[in-house]
């Protein structure tokens, strides 16, 4: 056994792993190479002072924190066997073998057993597992198993997430004080207020400044992400599964595993671990580039499904330019609303006599593949299969409905076996490239949130090896499910439901720390936005859905001529920039005026980029401050041009290089001094490309 150190891309994460309790000694900043002399010189070194009143002996971070070392903090098992609480464990293996270090423990008596499990990837993301046995001959029952990991004494602030339907991912910040900051779901899925990335820097760190850790669970149902600063003199980011009272009894010999904890480091802003994540994340995936350009009926014609009006919408969608059409919700057997019929997966007969093969062979025959909307682990009170088999009710039909609607007990064999041979029958039946996978409400029944989520997980699993053809894409009323958990399994997120472009560019922006954005849904909408109501010109809602996987959510047959013709140019626009946009390198500027935002990609050879400038509500000044372009070689020259619908400006004259058409200038003037503005009216964006 010996002091173990994982390093890469400019992180170093330290482990003193030579016997007793194995501590974390150093999670942040590259340490550089050291060897195995300096190594343990460091971890001797580390050892601290002893305070007056308190144990006696020095007190580390340890990579298992509990009470009975002397951590009185937020301890790593929670539980207990028969009323006797969790015990401490001891170091009794280390196994570091690349690319997985596992650090393996075992209670004094020996009857539980707790491995844990570190990876750091290449691109510097830190992930980290624990995995807790039972060996006695007692059940055990657990109440928490969370990862712990510390964090600098600078980092003083807390940055996350919070949020509502058609409001997700809106950022909150707070001090960092003595005790413990714990954002919990109890949703049985993340939720729109889902903490999501759980950020914690000096104070005032920005999205291109300052020393920053973070964390994300990679799971999709309850779960908790916490900060603690303790009096002891430490501080750390955690977060594990949040399990309710029996939730996890674990009988002899039987094990439990908690989700990974995907955790980064940075020394430059958030910016630096979206740096991180978003390499990472692509590497792991199998996503199919291009994306291709969506056309999604729900906004265009809810339920109101009529095969003439569709098939006009089909050859509107496909004269655009749309690659893939998706038919949501309106389609099964006595679906007309969303008051009932969720579970009865047969195509309509009264909507659709021949079945949905009219309209998917116009979409095929238009060039376009085709994508269906199903929400198969819900059940309509109202539905044959509710009264069929009252049973496979997740928690027996008691307490309130959510959109009329209950859940399905996936944990029910003969429930779950329905689900698969209905979505297998389906994807068998008729050629289809893509589900869009919803999940409309909270689970609501105490104790389901983890064995609900598995079946989920394996649900999807297996219809992915089925199909292996068909993408996925992870809905819950918009973005109540982004999360890296259910990513191993789907192709696509449905951001949010709204498409208002003013509410977009916030949710966006924030989504895309963690999430890259080819994986976002981002759609263009109506001029008059369906959920809030508010008007936005059709240039700022292009901008707006430009960066991400891109689509449409209108009833373009209502669209004027010269707007299908803008759009059209906005898609082959889209076609031609997104194997940069899906590629590169995701920049945000920290705006002097919040007025404004600066977002782009820059591609991984840094040749080109794109950049939309952004203004969000009125200047603060009449000369608003001057973009400046983050993330470009500060050695080359780039050539910066508009693109796009030139967005209205309020302004006598334009910048003399905007009147030009374009400037050439280094790199490193663009990120330092930058150009000045045009005087952009509220809610419009100039799209820069940058070459
Ligand atoms: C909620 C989704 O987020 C919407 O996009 C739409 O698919 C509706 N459900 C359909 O019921």
């Amino acid at each position: 056994m010996t002091v173990l150190h994982l390093r890469a891309a400019g992180a170093s994460l330290v482990l003193d792993a030579r016997g007793g309790v194995p501590t974390i000694i150093h999670w942040g900043s590259d340490l550089g190479g050291l060897d195995e002399t300096a190594l343990v010189a460091l971890a001797d070194a580390s050892v601290p002072a002893v305070p007056p009143s308190s144990i006696d002996v020095p007190l580390q971070w340890s990579l298992w924190p509990a009470l009975a070392d002397g951590w009185s903090g937020r301890q790593a098992v929670e539980g207990h066997r028969q009323g006797a609480p969790a015990p401490a464990f001891r170091l009794v293996e280390l196994h570091d073998q690349d690319p997985i270090a596992r650090v393996r423990g075992e209670s004094a008596d020996g009857s539980l057993g707790l491995t844990t499990e570190l990876e750091l990837s290449a691109e510097g993301v830190l992930r980290v597992r624990h995995r807790l046995v039972n060996r006695g001959d007692t059940g055990f029952e657990l109440a928490g198993l969370d990862v712990q990991l510390p964090i600098g004494a600078d980092a003083a602030e807390l940055l996350d997430f919070t949020g509502l339907w058609a409001h997700e991912r809106q950022p909150q910040r707070a001090p960092l004080r003595h005790g413990v900051w714990s954002r919990e779901s109890r949703h049985g899925r993340p939720g729109h207020d889902d903490a999501f990335l759980l950020m914690a820097g000096v104070p005032g760190f920005g999205f291109r400044r300052g020393r920053v850790w973070a964390v994300h669970l990679a799971w999709s149902g309850d779960k908790r992400l916490f900060a603690e600063r303790s009096a002891l003199g430490h501080s750390a980011l955690g977060g594990g599964e949040l399990l309710a009272p029996g939730e996890i009894r674990l009988a002899p010999g039987e094990s439990y595993e908690t989700p990974w904890l995907v955790a980064a480091f940075s020394e430059t802003g958030i910016d630096g671990l979206s740096d991180r994540l978003h390499p990472w994340i692509r590497s792991r995936s199998a996503l199919r580039l291009p994306r291709p350009v969506v056309l999604n009926t729900w906004e265009a014609v809810y339920f109101d499904h009529d095969l003439p009006i569709l098939e006009n919408l089909v050859d509107a969608a496909a004269a655009a330019g749309v690659e893939r059409f998706v038919l949501d919700d309106g389609w099964f057997t006595g679906r007309r609303d969303d008051k009932r019929a969720l579970g009865d997966w047969y195509v309509d007969p009264a909507v659709w006599p021949d079945g949905l093969h009219p309209l998917i062979s116009r979409v095929i025959s238009a060039g376009m593949d085709f994508g269906l909307w199903v929400e198969p682990e819900m059940i309509s009170p109202d539905s044959a299969l509710a009264r069929e088999h009252p049973s496979w009710i997740l928690g027996g039909g008691s307490g309130p409905t959510w959109r009329w609607q209950r859940v399905l007990d996936l944990g029910n064999p003969a429930a779950y076996a329905y689900l698969r041979d209905r979505l297998s029958a389906l994807l068998t039946e008729y050629p289809i490239a893509f589900l869009k996978w919803d999940h409309n409400r909270d689970l609501l029944v105490p104790g389901t949130s983890h064995r609900q989520t598995r079946a989920l997980y394996r649900l999807l699993g297996e219809l992915r090896s089925a199909f292996p053809h068909v993408e996925i894409e992870s809905c819950a009323s918009g973005g109540a499910r982004i999360d890296l958990g259910i990513l191993d399994l789907v192709d696509r997120f449905w951001t949010s439901d709204t498409n208002d472009p003013l509410d977009r560019q916030r949710i966006q922006r924030w989504t895309s720390v963690l999430i890259p954005p080819e994986y976002l849904g981002g759609h263009l909408g109506d001029a008059t936005a369906h959920v809030t109501g508010r008007h936005a010109a059709l240039g700022f809602r292009l901008a707006t859905a430009l960066f991400g996987s891109a689509g449409i959510e209108w009833n373009l047959t209502t669209a004027s001529g010269a707007d299908r013709a803008v759009i059209a140019g906005w898609i082959a626009l889209h076609k031609r920039l997104r194997p940069l946009l899906h590629t590169g390198t995701v920049v945000r500027a920290d705006a002097p005026d919040p007025a404004f935002r600066v977002h782009g990609v820059v591609s991984p050879d840094r040749s080109s980029a794109v950049y939309a400038l952004v203004a969000v509500g009125s200047p603060s000044a009449a000369l608003p401050p001057p973009i400046r372009f983050p993330g470009l070689d500060p050695d080359r020259a780039y050539t910066v041009r508009p693109i796009g619908t030139p967005p209205k400006a309020v302004q006598d004259t334009p910048p003399a290089w905007l009147a030009a058409g374009s400037v050439t200038l280094p790199g490193r003037v663009l990120a330092e001094a930058g150009l000045p503005v045009p005087l952009l009216a509220p809610e419009q964006a100039l799209l820069l490309e940058v070459s």
